[in-house]
């Protein structure tokens, strides 16, 4: 447990590549409990991907983690429960349900971890699984399912869910007979999961449409994978640069996928130019509000970025308003924000008036959650004198090391343990 302390005021310049996506990889590794060997590169090494290794060895796999190469031998499970402890530290470990449940027709698991951006139910991860034909109890916050063996059916979901759209596909893979998941979320995560399953022997079509089609398979077997980009981390280091009046290069980066987030940035004054598996950004000394943007599911803007945007427009040159669709109270970064002099109005924690400062002022925060940190630590590098950011267990668990690539690109971020600190349970994010 640690704190970051940045000192505000260096454009940032130069380059930085960008690692494996914590939101592909997470899906990925629950995904190979219906398989067999599964060798999974550009690993990234966060928090989130040691507690899922967890999980992993707890149910019985054979797992080797080495250098960013995850090895993960499935074919011992030995437990189809998943632990309470573990998936109260990781909303994520929910994943495993539909694999668990999809191989061995039975799964045992626990409600998963508080919620930190509001309400977050998995009625619809539930749901899709008693389409699939199976019995699914709950007992306080235990929950039971199983079903003789799956059978292929139209699951269509009520809202669109990344989550749950993954566990209907996990859970599909081994049923019997063909599964159209229907309004199924669009995220590019979801289309690398696909592309493990399919490497392994599944079939699975439709991934990034709203239709995805799979049709059951006997058994999946062996297969080799590379995780797709961070394009959450790419986005924070992009607005990284633009909150710095940067000016600076992201290799290892799908185009298409940042395109919502490199949209907004042209609003406030950003360039961001495409290179071959790399952008470029060029950004302004002050940015430009924008008038209005929202988050929505892919393709629309992230809600992942939302925090970031937050403490990017709090220094741009006019008034931007925020509206958060995704989550019902993802704000706590607001007030760490007003903290070091944003002055943003929070309607109904869901809508953010924002009039742009000329400058914010270092201070002692706490990031809250993930995103929320990242938030802090942007606004930071923009301010006037040193910021404090506490609570970096939040940030550790979605960037392998956010200091280390801002130092890369000039900034003044140093990373330091804390001697005293209180003991916060890390929240999903
Ligand atoms: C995933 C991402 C997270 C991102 C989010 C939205 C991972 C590990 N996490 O989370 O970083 O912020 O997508 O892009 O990939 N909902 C229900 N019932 C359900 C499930 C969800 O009502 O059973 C609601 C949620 O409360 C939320 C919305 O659906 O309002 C979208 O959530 P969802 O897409 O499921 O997010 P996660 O998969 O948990």
């Amino acid at each position: 447990m640690g704190e970051y302390r940045i000192t505000g005021g260096a454009r940032l310049t130069g380059e930085v590549t960008i690692g494996g996506s914590k939101n592909a990889v997470l899906p990925i590794l629950a995904a190979t409990v219906l398989g067999k060997r599964s060798v999974i590169h550009n690993c990234p090494k966060i928090s989130d991907t040691y507690c899922t290794i967890d999980i992993l060895r707890g149910l019985g796999c054979d797992v080797g983690f080495d250098g960013h190469t995850i090895v993960v031998d499935a074919r011992g499970i030995a437990s189809h429960h998943l632990p309470e402890d573990l998936m109260d530290k990781m909303r994520s470990s929910i994943i495993f349900a539909g694999g668990l449940l999809g191989r061995f027709g039975l799964v045992v698991a626990h409600y998963p971890g508080g919620c930190s951006l509001g309400d977050r139910p998995i009625d619809l991860h539930l749901e899709a699984f008693r389409q699939l034909g199976a019995l699914v109890e709950e007992e306080g916050q235990v929950i039971y399912a199983r079903a003789k063996k799956l059978a292929g059916a139209r699951v269509v979901m009520k809202k669109t869910s990344v989550g749950a759209t993954q566990n209907a596909i996990l859970a599909a893979v081994l049923a019997k007979g063909t599964t159209t998941i229907e309004n199924a979320a669009r995220e590019p995560e979801i289309v690398d999961l696909q592309r493990f399953l399919v490497a392994a022997g599944a079939k699975v079509t439709g991934a990034g449409t709203s239709t995805v089609i799979i049709e059951g398979v006997a058994e999946l077997g062996d297969v080799e994978h590379t995780i797709m980009p961070d394009r959450i981390v790419a986005g924070t280091y992009l607005a990284a640069g633009a909150i710095t009046g940067g000016h600076i290069r992201l290799n290892n980066v799908v185009y298409e996928d940042i395109k919502p987030i490199a949209d907004r940035l042209a609003d406030a004054g950003v360039t961001v130019t495409l290179e071959e598996k790399a952008v470029a950004l060029a950004a302004p000394q002050r940015l430009a509000a924008i008038d209005y943007m929202a988050t929505g599911p892919h393709p629309g803007f992230p809600t992942d970025m939302q925090p970031q945007f937050t403490a990017m427009l709090a220094t741009a040159h006019g008034n931007s308003i925020i509206s958060e669709k995704v989550f019902d109270a993802r704000d706590k970064h607001v007030a760490e924000l007003a903290k070091m002099g944003a002055d943003i109005r929070n309607v109904d924690r869901k809508r953010f008036h924002i009039s742009g400062v000329q400058r914010l002022h270092g201070a002692v925060v706490e990031a809250h959650d993930l995103r929320c940190g990242a938030a802090l630590i942007l606004a930071g590098l923009g301010a006037y004198g040193e910021t404090v950011v506490g609570n970096s267990i939040y940030v550790e668990r979605g960037y392998e090391a956010i200091h280390q690539d801002l130092q890369a690109l000039g900034a003044d971020v140093k990373f330091v343990t804390a001697r005293s600190q209180n003991n916060p349970k890390p929240q999903d994010i």
